[in-house]
């Protein structure tokens, strides 16, 4: 039997190309998780395949689910809610999540929740792993610190590069957002343009380890675009078309009137790869960290200086990323949250997680809950 005021969620994510559940106790202890990832499906295709993605939902959603509920070592009679991911994201796979959320919700009589994605990520830093042995749970991890409200927010993923004012939980006002491509969508283009598989964040990660700032820059020095001055909005389509011309030449008209380039990735010997696809991160990561700077005094400016600056999303598992935002917020005295690497990729738990805070404040759905393509902001 739960006991009064604790909550047991799972959480459901089927957003996209992972298959993720989990059960989180008080809307940060990780009880149990799995997540099945589809990326050698995808593949061959150098990206997510709508169809193929609902497709692999419906196969192995059933075991997901049954392994998260197991590996926390509580009886699925015994959760408080379920709730679901049901936006934004591809419908055909967020209604795979939702119909086996509402089937659960009526089958178990508890709660249903329905999930912003975008937010679950803000909310992953505060999730804990707790002592296991042998897979059986020992001791639940340290409590996260509570909140330093309001916070700074950063969601950086394939498809949200967005910057947040989070005054309270479950309510943040978007600052800034992508104009183009998400910062993972322009990894993802920048690994394609490399010769480098899906999904592109971690390959462009591995093959830019160990390359200076110097080396990079030396070979190639690509676009930081900062927008009109002030601006919070970020824009990543002129880098990802630098580093096209930067690996493969300027394009030339052919014979035929056809545009060619001169040469192409497999070209360049990997040294230079590597000079590229660390030319791409830092300069990536520079326009990150300087929209960071500017929408902390924007906040300050607004009379609401953050306690703290708070990330989220796939591309905030990159090391270099990591890196350069703990020492910036080290350099303004500011705690830096960062999730741990496998909460900053989907995954169920963020969204029990942010179950909780709609559990919390009443916000309950019901069997009408829609799969929405598109989320709010
Ligand atoms: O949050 P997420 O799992 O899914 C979305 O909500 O989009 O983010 C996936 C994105 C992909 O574009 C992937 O290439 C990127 O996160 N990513 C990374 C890293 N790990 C994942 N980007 C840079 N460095 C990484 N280590
Ligand atoms: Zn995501």
């Amino acid at each position: 039997m739960s006991r009064p005021g604790r909550s047991l969620i799972l959480g459901i994510e089927t957003s996209c190309d992972e298959t993720a559940a989990a059960v989180v106790e008080n809307g940060w202890l990780v009880r149990g998780a799995r997540v099945a990832t589809q990326h050698e499906l995808h593949r061959p295709y150098g990206g997510v395949v709508p169809e193929l993605a609902s497709r692999a939902h419906v196969d192995v959603l059933t075991p997901t689910l049954a392994g998260a509920i197991e590996a926390s070592g509580v009886d699925a009679a015994d959760l408080t809610a379920i709730a679901v991911g049901n936006r934004p994201g591809l419908v055909g796979s967020l209604v795979v999540g939702v119909a086996a959320a509402k089937a659960m919700s009526w089958s178990l009589g508890v709660p249903l929740l329905g999930v912003d994605h975008v937010l679950a990520h803000l909310v992953a830093a505060r999730l804990r792993e707790p002592a296991k042995v042998s897979g059986t749970f020992v001791a639940a991890a340290e409590a996260p610190d509570t909140p330093d409200l309001p916070q700074l927010g950063l969601v950086v993923s394939g498809g949200h590069t967005s910057l947040y004012a989070v005054p309270d939980a479950g309510s943040p006002r978007v600052l800034g957002s992508t104009l183009d491509d998400a910062v993972g969508e322009a990894f993802d283009k920048a690994a394609k343009i490399l010769g480098l598989g899906h999904p592109g964040g971690p390959a462009i990660e591995r093959l830019a380890a160990g390359v200076t700032r110097e080396a990079a820059d030396a070979r190639v020095r690509l676009p930081r675009s900062l927008l009109g001055r002030g601006s919070l909005d970020f824009s990543f389509s002129g880098l990802k078309t630098a580093l096209l011309y930067a690996v493969r030449g300027q394009p030339e008209k052919g014979p035929d009137g056809k545009t060619r380039f001169p040469r192409s990735e497999a070209d360049l010997p990997e040294a230079e790869r590597a000079a590229l696809a660390a030319a791409f991160q830092f300069a990536a990561v520079d326009v990150i960290v300087k929209k960071l700077g500017r929408a902390l005094e924007a906040l300050a400016a607004e009379g609401t200086p953050p306690g703290a600056v708070v990330l989220g999303g796939g591309v905030s598992a990159n090391r270099h990323l990591r890196e350069r935002v703990t020492a910036w917020a080290e350099a303004r005295g500011l705690p830096c949250r960062l999730p741990a690497p496998a909460h900053c990729v989907d995954n169920g738990a963020m969204i029990a997680a942010a179950g909780h805070d709609l559990l919390l404040a009443g916000d309950l759905a019901d069997l009408r809950l829609p799969a929405v393509s598109t989320g709010p902001r």
